[in-house]
């Protein structure tokens, strides 16, 4: 077969990098080549680690029965050309660590990562998962000057897939058939919707008492602490990059899935400048449309109290970040 048969058809195969190469950089980096969604791109700071994973996930081709590539790197000149770039990159709190320490650190993290991958990768979309996860997508669009359509971060997939494991555990059915909706920052402060959750189009309204409801949404809101508390070092990652991999394939099968999502508001929901979680039609072009559900008062009142935490947490890392 001559050169130039082959060579488009190589090249016919997306391109995923992954800021990160620990617990959610390194499974994402898994699901996608193993389901053959794209070729990836594995970077981190620590030299070997990358490599080491991709070597690693290279030898298991064979036997997983694929043939998409990935590449482990510490250099961003390995991620051009990316159709998306994920960034996972950042440090988890550890004790003594103020909050605002935190946000300190892993702004600069995940800005210095986003700049140097746009440097290489201007037209890809760019997903953030790193916490706290609405405002270091904020902080994405803001120091990278990218449309807002183009930068997204994922936590409402997330939490909804919660939501959705609980009802179904609770109820005894498959989860297939559990559809689920969870709106606000990702934090103690989410707002999962009971009335948009659905069992087969049944509202789960008329399946479950208040008092169930309500115990399954405390556990949806506590869904991190809950792992943290049980895996005592780390925090969850095959739930996330689930998730992340959900709305990458959405993105590049242009399925233009609705989801929820932390997305740029501009006048939705009566909010303005900030990334919040909300649902919205996630297509090849990146955020192609925000959905306004109705709320009730108490809904909307939560939804506003949770988007003044993202706010305040905004202005916090702007302010440290100048300092
Ligand atoms: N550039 C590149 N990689 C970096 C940088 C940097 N400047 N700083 C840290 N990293 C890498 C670390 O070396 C590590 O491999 O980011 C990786 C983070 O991995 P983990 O600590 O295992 O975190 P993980 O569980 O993958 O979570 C990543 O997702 O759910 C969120 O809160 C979680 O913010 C965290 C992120």
């Amino acid at each position: 077969m001559s050169k130039s048969l082959t060579l488009p058809l190589c090249n016919k195969f997306p391109k995923v990098s992954i800021i990160g190469a620990g617990n959610v950089g390194k499974t994402l980096a898994q699901r996608i080549i193993e389901r053959n969604l794209a070729n990836a791109c594995l970077l981190d700071i620590v030299e070997g680690l990358p490599q080491g994973i991709a070597l690693d996930l290279m030898e298991a081709r064979g036997l997983e029965l694929h043939n998409r590539n990935i590449i482990g790197t510490n250099d961003y000149q390995d991620t051009a050309n990316s159709d998306v770039v994920v960034i996972t990159a950042g440090v988890a709190r550890k004790p003594g660590m103020s909050r605002e320490d935190l946000l300190k650190i892993n702004a600069k993290i995940v800005t210095e990562a986003a700049q140097k991958c746009l440097v290489y990768s201007p037209n890809a979309l760019y997903l953030v998962i790193t916490n706290p996860l609405d405002v270091m997508t904020y902080l994405v669009w803001k120091t990278t000057n990218l449309p807002c359509e183009k930068v997204v971060g994922m936590a409402g997939v997330l939490d909804s897939a919660r939501l959705q494991a609980f009802i179904a555990m609770e109820l005894g059915v498959s989860v297939t058939d559990v559809q689920s909706m969870v709106l606000g920052g990702h934090g103690d402060l989410m707002l999962p919707l009971p009335r948009y959750c659905t069992v087969s189009g049944i509202p789960i309204t008329e399946l479950l008492d208040d008092i169930t409801i309500n115990k399954l949404v405390q556990r949806t809101r506590d869904g991190g602490a809950e792992i943290i508390k049980l895996l005592k070092t780390g925090s969850a990652y095959y739930a996330p990059a689930s998730s992340a991999f959900y709305m990458i394939e959405s993105v590049l099968l242009n399925q233009s899935r609705l989801l929820p999502a932390a997305v740029y508001l501009q006048g939705e929901y009566g909010l303005n400048d900030l990334y919040l979680g909300v649902p919205c039609r996630l297509g090849c072009s990146g955020v192609e449309q925000i959905l306004q559900l109705n709320l009730t008062d108490e809904e909307k009142q939560a939804l506003q109290i949770s988007a003044r935490s993202v706010r305040d947490n905004i202005n916090l890392a702007l302010t440290t970040m100048r300092n």
